[in-house]
């Protein structure tokens, strides 16, 4: 099991979740951050850390979220490692709890499977 980054981070990346992540499984695009499946021991310590209520244990996922499993695993494979907090994005606030944000992804960074 792991825990899963979910597409209220995106234009969010608010980057309190790395900094309670005890093995460094955060991976790091320019709007949004996921977590490595292979990596996360699912301790759950950056659920409660993120202010945008972006990231959910695998088995509670759901439905309109579980594109989110394959997206992580996805792109974790190919970003660079996320190890400290940063500035969140400028507009960060503002995107924040906002519906539909997997479409503002361009493709290559999309999920997948259909989203909601
Ligand atoms: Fe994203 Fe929340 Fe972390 S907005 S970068 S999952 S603190």
């Amino acid at each position: 099991m792991t825990h899963v980054v979910t597409e209220q981070c995106v234009r969010c990346k608010f980057t309190e979740c790395v900094t309670y992540c005890p093995v460094a499984c955060f991976r790091e695009a320019d709007t949004f951050l996921v977590i490595d499946p292979a990596e996360c021991i699912d301790c759950g310590n950056c659920v409660e850390a993120c202010p945008a209520d972006a990231i959910y244990p695998e088995g509670e996922l759901t439905p309109e979220l579980l594109p989110a499993l394959e997206w992580n695993a996805r792109l974790a494979a190919r970003l660079p490692l996320a190890t400290t907090h940063i500035e969140p994005l400028h507009d960060g606030e503002a995107w924040n709890g906002e519906p539909g944000k997997w479409h503002a992804l361009p493709p290559e960074q999309a999920p997948r499977a259909p989203c909601a």
